[in-house]
Order: structure tokens, then C-alpha cells, then sequence
């Protein structure tokens, strides 16, 4: 590679420019491959910064997904394989997948769920889980999944937000031969959210849980008498298609607003371009369907397109450590879509894991959620691809509803680049640009903003448009800030730098820094905390807190271990931290605000001069003092 120049094709580019300077015919021209009962009287309706895509039109999530398909050829074909741990497998067909997500619609009506409530979805990786989403949606209902892996705690925060008055859950969990009380998490919170008043329990084992009578309704009880067809509910484009929370730099998560027509017309194109998804795909997506990868990517975009998904509910390494490479070859899976952690764990189990398996059905592989090191990238694409098989490396974001900036083989593969997620999608102008707002000359890094809406863009936060406004659109002028450093390499490639916010990416998994803060001064002895991400081998990033503990308290291991716990109960065990240090102050400028830099040279082992950050208040002299000071402390 060294030396040598790839530039992007000046097919890809022309079609870029055509895209930008024609947006909204462009977006017509998508919008009108999907199925709509009405049409849109306009494509957009720009009232900076909120957005209306596909305007009049009218259309239905789950007609889209499932009736549409009942028309043709793709009626029996799979439409979902499932599989768990211990090799149990499920699969639906189109027109299983249909009666399964009808029946579950009636019975949703029935229990008084109506056009615009909100439904909230806490599951394991099931098939019952997709059903419930496209059951929710089918009657204009808008679904909440919380991550099965948030604890109590962040479940009843999420559920107090959105107020929601019914919950669907399953007895257990089941993750490398554990059983994870789902429906005990759920007790708890229900215990902080006077709001719910129904349970549908789904029972994902034989063994016993407590039922509330009146609230906790069975799920294999209610089906008996449910319906097997519900007219789907017409909705206007604008109309929330999911409510999906993040973590933000407060400790309040950020209730992620989409909507149906722009969210659904941006995703099934997106699809296209990048994975070349068709109705003879097997696509498989590692990701759990609690995060936003898992709500475009596992059941939205693969199923508008009419594709088999591939759904695993466990650890990738467990039972064995073949066990993905097995199911590859099993399903004869032609895309697979992961992170950089599960990759970096795999190298280190070695080849041999992946040589026992024949992978030759696939056709391309996908990254998502973090920065993928050039490394990680040759050896997936030499060791899983076999190098006949591009690597779509997909920058997106909770907030973006899909796919960004990536390779888009389906359209016109541009030279790929180790470790560049290469180029904005057609129709995204995405830029690079420095504190004021100006675009930086190639090779610098700056912040990474778009500078025209697109149809997956969020319509907002859940009932905050002053946080929507402050959040994305204040840092610059008419431009949409991600929060994500990045760079533009000579040839116009994007290389993503990490985030410029404090929001980590632990194992992919999004955390804001505020929240594990707030969970550590919720003990009755630590008086303040500040945490920093450190680079790590495996996860990408690891938790690292510094915490000053009250008067008449002395650091020990005991200390140590409540902060964990606490932190397991206010998020959940994916936030577990790698190092607690107990210190006497902190690094702070003169207004008092920690001087995070500081901290992550500490952590990283860096000198101070190496770790940037742009928005520091204070001066290098003070920074290198403080520095010095505080790297004493905690020795
Ligand atoms: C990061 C996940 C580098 C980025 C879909 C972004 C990435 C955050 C990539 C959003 C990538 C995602 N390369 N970094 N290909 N994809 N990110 O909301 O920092 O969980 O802002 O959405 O993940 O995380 P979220």
C-alpha cells in the first residue's frame, strides 16, 4: 500500500455531486421503491434543524417489511433463522413471520395499545423480539427497545421518560449458559414507573417466574385468542417509527426520535448501495437489536429488501469458538455485518477456528460502531473474506438512522482504503471542519459535520426540542454536529478518529462518561468522580474512574467493588470499569472544569503533548503542572 494513491472512481464521485446538488428528486427517486399507500405531496420540508421527509405520504413499517413480500416468490422463503447456545434453532418463513406479527398486533389492540402509544420492548435476542416490533409498528404504535443488558435502574429511567403503559419482556436471558432474570430487572423497575400497566411475558424457558396477577399477562395464553390478521395502520410519513435512547454528555439518556417514511426510504437504500442486499441475501448482523445497529440493520433495512436475517442469541465465543464461523457456513450466509472488538477477539483465538469452516457463500463483510485499526481490517478481510470479498467499514450513528459514510459496492466500488470508512453516501455532504466552522485541509484533523439533512436523520428527542437544537445544531451554523473527530486524507477519504465528546465506545457499546459519574456518586462515600476511556486491545476502549472519596472514608478493595456494583445497578454489567484509582483532587481550570485531558494522558501512558482535545480552557503551562501533579498523586 505504501506509496501508492487510490482515488475514488469518478463514476462514485459523480454520482455524489448529482446527488447533493439534486436532493430532493434524488430521495423521490428512492422513496418511490418502497411500498406507500399514499403519496408524498413533498419530499422535504427543511425548518432548520428539524426536518419533514416524504410529506402527505402515508405507509406502514410492517406492510413494508412482511404483506409486501406475501405477493411474490418470497411468500416461503425464510425470513428469519434463529438459533441460541445449545443449537436450538427456529426459522419463519414470509408468511410465518407475517401470522406471528399479525396475531401479536391483535393481541396488543386488545390489551388497549393505540395508534401513537408507546410500547416498551426489554428482550433477549429472540425471534419473538422482531415480532414485537413490527406488531407495535403494524398498528401505528411507536416501540422503545431498551438493551437487554441495561439494568433496573436504566430501564425505569427509560420508561419514565416516554411514560409508556405496557412493556413486553421474557422470563430469561440466556448468554454464555446464563440465565439473566429479564422479568425480575423488570419487577424491580416497575417498582420506580407508577406508569405501566400491562406485562405481555414471553416465556423463553421452563422455569418458574413471579406473574402479578392483573398486570402480567401471558404471551403463548394471549395468542390463543388472537386474530390472525390486523389491517396495518396507515401512518403518515412523519410519524414516529421507534423511540430509541443514548447516551448523551449528561447523565440523562437521549430519546432518539425516527420517523416512518424518511427512516425506512433512507435505510432501504442505504442497503443496497452498501451491502448490494437483495431477496436472495442471507444476511447476518451480529449486533443486538437493543442498539440502533440492531433496529436498521437486523430488522428493518434486510426485511424492507425482502432478505433471510440470521438472528444468535449468545456470546460470540461460546459455547465454542467456532460457533460464528459454524453458522456462517450453516445458514450459508452471503453477508455479515460486526464489530472491530468481536474481530479483535477472534485474532486472538487464532485461524485455526475459521480454517475448520467452509465460508466460501460470502460475499461482502461489514464493520460498524467503532474506528477499525488497518491491522484488524487485513486480517478480516484476508482470514473471514478470503480476499475475494470487500470490507464496507460503516460510519453511523444512533442520531443518523443509517449508514454515512462507507463503500458501497452495490453502486461503484470505490479503492479501498485499510482503516477509511472511504466516502460519504450519495446524498450526505459530510465535511470536516475546525472550531469555526471552516473545512480543514487534508490530512488535519478536525470535527466530522453534515450540511444537509437526509431522510434518516432523527426528527429529534423525545420531547426536548431545546436539547435536539443544543445538542447537533449550536456547535456550528447550519450544519448537523456528530461529535466524531475525523480526517480527510489527500484522495478525499474519511478516516474516523474517535469521538470529540465524552461519550465512549466500550466493546461498540455506547456510554456516556455523566452516567457511570452519577452511578459512582450515588454511593454514600464518593464524593466526586471523573471517567476516562483508555485504549484497549480488545474492546477498542475500557472504563477508567478516578474518584475522591468523602471525609472519614480510606481507599480499599471493598470501595472498589460497591462502585462496580452500583455501577451494575444504575446501567448494567456492559459498564463494569477496568481500573478505579481513589485520588484527593483533581485537575481542573480555573472554572472548574475537569481537565479530562489530563486524565486520558494519565490513563493512555502518554506525555501530555500527544493527547488533543480542542476545547481546553486552560494553558499548556498549567495543563503540564497539573499534570505533573496529579501523575504523582496517583502512583
Ligand atoms: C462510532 C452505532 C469509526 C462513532 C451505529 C459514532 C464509528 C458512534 C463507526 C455512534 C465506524 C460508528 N468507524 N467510528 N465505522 N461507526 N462509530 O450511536 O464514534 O451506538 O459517533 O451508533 O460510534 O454510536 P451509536
Amino acid at each position: 500500500m505504501e506509496g501508492k494513491k487510490f482515488y475514488p472512481t469518478k463514476r462514485y464521485l459523480e454520482f455524489q455531486k448529482n446527488a447533493i446538488a439534486n436532493l430532493e428528486s434524488f430521495w423521490e427517486k428512492e422513496a418511490e421503491k418502497i411500498p406507500w399507500f399514499k403519496r408524498w405531496e413533498k419530499v422535504l420540508v427543511w425548518d432548520e434543524p428539524f426536518a419533514k421527509w416524504f410529506v402527505g405520504g402515508m405507509l406502514n413499517a410492517s406492510y413494508g417489511c412482511i404483506d409486501a413480500h406475501l405477493h411474490s416468490w418470497r411468500k416461503n422463503k425464510v425470513a428469519i433463522y434463529w438459533e441460541d447456545e445449545q443449537g436450538n434453532t427456529k426459522s419463519f418463513s414470509y408468511v410465518q413471520l407475517h401470522r406471528e406479527v399479525n396475531k401479536l398486533a391483535s393481541v396488543l389492540k386488545k390489551i388497549g395499545v393505540e395508534k401513537g402509544d408507546i410500547v416498551v420492548l426489554y428482550l433477549p435476542m429472540i425471534p419473538e423480539l422482531v415480532f414485537s416490533m413490527l406488531a407495535t409498528v403494524r398498528i401505528g404504535a411507536i416501540h422503545t427497545v431498551v438493551f437487554s443488558g441495561f439494568s433496573s435502574q436504566a430501564l425505569a429511567d427509560r420508561i419514565n421518560d416516554t411514560r409508556a403503559k405496557v412493556l413486553i419482556t421474557a422470563d430469561f436471558g440466556i448468554r454464555r449458559g446464563k440465565f439473566v432474570p429479564l422479568k425480575d430487572i423488570v419487577d424491580n423497575a416497575l417498582k420506580l414507573t407508577p406508569s405501566i400497566k400491562k406485562v405481555v411475558l414471553i416465556k423463553r424457558t421452563e422455569k418458574e417466574v413471579k406473574i402479578e396477577e392483573g398486570r402480567d399477562l401471558l404471551y403463548h395464553e394471549l395468542l390463543k385468542n388472537a386474530e390472525n390478521y390486523v389491517e396495518p395502520e396507515p401512518v403518515e410519513s412523519t410519524h414516529p417509527l421507534y423511540i430509541l435512547y443514548t447516551s448523551g454528555t449528561t447523565g440523562k439518556p437521549k430519546g432518539i426520535v425516527h420517523s416512518t417514511g424518511g427512516y425506512l426510504v433512507y435505510n432501504y437504500a442505504t442497503y443496497k448501495w452498501v451491502f448490494d442486499i437483495s431477496d436472495e441475501s442471507i444476511y447476518w448482523c451480529t449486533a443486538d437489536v437493543g442498539w440502533v445497529t440492531g433496529h436498521s440493520a437486523i430488522v428493518y433495512a434486510p426485511l424492507l429488501h425482502g432478505a433471510t436475517i440470521v438472528i444468535y442469541e449468545g456470546a460470540p465465543d461460546f459455547p465454542y469458538l467456532d460457533k460464528w464461523w459454524e453458522i456462517i457456513e450453516k445458514y450459508g450466509v452471503t453477508i455479515f455485518y460486526t464489530s472491530p472488538t468481536a474481530l479483535r477477539m477472534f485474532i486472538r483465538y487464532g485461524e485455526e477456528w475459521i480454517k475448520k469452516h467452509d465460508l466460501s457463500s460470502l460475499k461482502i463483510l461489514g464493520t460498524v460502531g467503532e474506528p477499525i485499526n488497518p491491522e484488524v481490517w487485513e486480517w478480516y478481510y484476508k482470514n473471514i473474506g478470503n480476499e475475494r470479498c470487500p470490507i464496507v467499514d460503516t460510519w453511523w450513528q444512533t442520531e443518523t438512522g443509517g449508514m454515512m459514510i462507507s463503500p458501497s459496492p452495490g453502486l461503484e466500488l470505490v479503492p479501498l482504503k485499510p482503516g477509511s470508512a472511504t466516502l460519504p453516501l450519495p446524498g450526505i455532504d459530510a465535511e470536516v471542519v475546525d472550531d469555526t466552522g471552516n473545512p480543514v485541509p487534508p490530512g488535519t484533523k478536525g470535527y466530522l459535520v453534515i450540511k444537509k439533512p437526509w431522510p434518516g436523520m432523527l426528527m429529534g428527542i423525545y420531547e426536548d426540542p431545546d436539547r435536539y437544537k443544543e445538542t447537533y445544531w449550536s456547535k456550528f451554523k447550519g450544519m448537523y454536529y456528530t461529535a466524531d473527530y475525523a480526517m480527510k486524507d489527500e484522495e478525499g477519504y474519511f478516516w474516523l478518529l474517535g469521538r470529540a465528546d465524552e461519550i465512549l465506545k466500550v466493546a461498540g457499546h455506547r456510554i456516556g462518561t455523566a452516567e457511570i459519574e452519577g452511578a459512582v456518586v450515588a454511593t454514600p462515600f464518593a464524593a466526586e468522580a471523573a471517567v476516562v476511556g483508555m485504549a484497549d486491545p480488545i474492546k477498542g476502549e475500557a472504563i477508567v474512574i478516578f474518584v475522591i472519596l468523602k471525609q472519614g472514608y480510606n481507599p480499599d478493595d471493598s470501595l472498589k467493588k460497591k462502585i462496580i456494583d452500583s455501577i451494575r445497578t444504575q446501567i448494567g454489567p456492559f459498564a463494569t470499569p477496568q481500573e478505579i484509582y481513589f485520588v484527593e483532587k483533581l485537575p481542573k481550570t480555573r472554572s472548574g472544569k475537569i481537565m479530562r485531558r489530563i486524565l486520558k494522558a494519565i490513563v493512555q501512558d502518554k506525555p501530555i503533548g500527544d493527547v488533543t482535545t480542542l476545547e481546553d480552557e486552560a494553558s499548556v503551562e498549567e495543563i503540564k503542572t497539573a499534570y505533573e501533579e496529579f501523575k504523582k498523586m496517583i502512583r
